[in-house]
C-alpha cells in the first residue's frame, strides 16, 4: 500500500513540512510513503478556457501530470495545508484548478483509479478552528470531484513555525493511527 503526503505550502522547512514529516514517519511502518512539496512541481495557472470539458485534456502540458501520476499510484493521500489568507496557499489552489480535466462534473473527464482514501490536515497561526475547517473543506471538495473518499481531517490552530509543532506531536500521531 502506498501513501502520498503533500506539503501544500511552498515552504520546505516550516511547520507544514514538519507535520508532513511526522505523518510520513508514522505511516512508514504500514505504507510505502512518498512525501512531496507542492513547490517540487512547476506548472502554469488554469486559463479557464474549458477546453478540457470537451477533450479531458489540458491545453498546457507541465508538471501537473507528474503530480497526478503520484495520485494514481497512491492508495492513501494526505494533504497538509497551512492557512494563507484563510485558504490554501496559491500554489496548491493553482494545482487544484489545473486538475479540472479530472473533475467528475463534466464528460469526458480523466479518472484516477477508484478506492483511494483522502485525509486533510490544516494548520494556522490564529486561534479559531473554523478557518482550519474551511481549508479542510477546500481539500475535501477537491477529493470529492476526483472521487477520492474523504476519511478524516485534523485542524491545528496556534501553529506558526516548526517549533510550534513539537507540542502537537501526540495529536498528529493519534490522527495518523486512524489512517
Ligand atoms: C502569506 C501568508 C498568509 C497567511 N495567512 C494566515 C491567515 O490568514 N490565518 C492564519 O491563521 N495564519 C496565516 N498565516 C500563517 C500560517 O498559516 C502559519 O504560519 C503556518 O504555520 C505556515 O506554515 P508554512 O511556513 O509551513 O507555510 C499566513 C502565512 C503566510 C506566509
Amino acid at each position: 500500500m502506498r501513501a502520498l503526503v503533500i506539503n501544500c505550502s511552498p515552504v520546505r522547512t516550516g511547520a507544514t513540512a514538519e507535520i508532513g514529516r511526522i505523518v510520513s514517519e508514522e505511516l512508514a511502518g504500514r505504507y510505502e510513503v512518498k512525501f512531496v512539496c507542492i513547490d517540487d512541481y512547476a506548472f502554469s495557472f488554469c486559463k479557464g478556457c474549458r477546453r478540457c470539458h470537451v477533450t479531458a485534456e489540458c491545453v498546457r502540458q507541465d508538471d501537473v501530470d507528474i503530480l497526478m501520476k503520484e495520485f494514481e499510484l497512491a492508495d492513501v493521500i494526505v494533504c497538509v495545508s497551512p492557512s494563507y489568507w484563510a485558504d490554501v496557499p496559491g500554489q496548491f489552489k493553482a494545482f487544484i484548478d489545473r486538475c479540472t480535466p479530472w473533475c467528475n462534473t463534466h464528460e469526458p473527464h480523466k479518472t484516477i483509479p477508484s478506492g483511494k482514501k483522502g485525509y486533510a490536515i490544516a494548520l494556522r497561526t490564529g486561534p479559531n478552528i473554523a478557518e482550519c475547517n474551511r481549508i479542510i473543506g477546500t481539500i475535501e471538495h477537491f477529493y470529492g470531484h476526483l472521487e477520492v473518499e474523504c476519511c478524516g481531517g485534523l485542524g491545528l490552530t496556534s501553529v506558526e513555525y516548526k517549533e510550534n509543532v513539537e507540542p502537537r506531536t501526540q495529536e498528529i500521531k493519534e490522527f495518523c493511527a486512524k489512517i
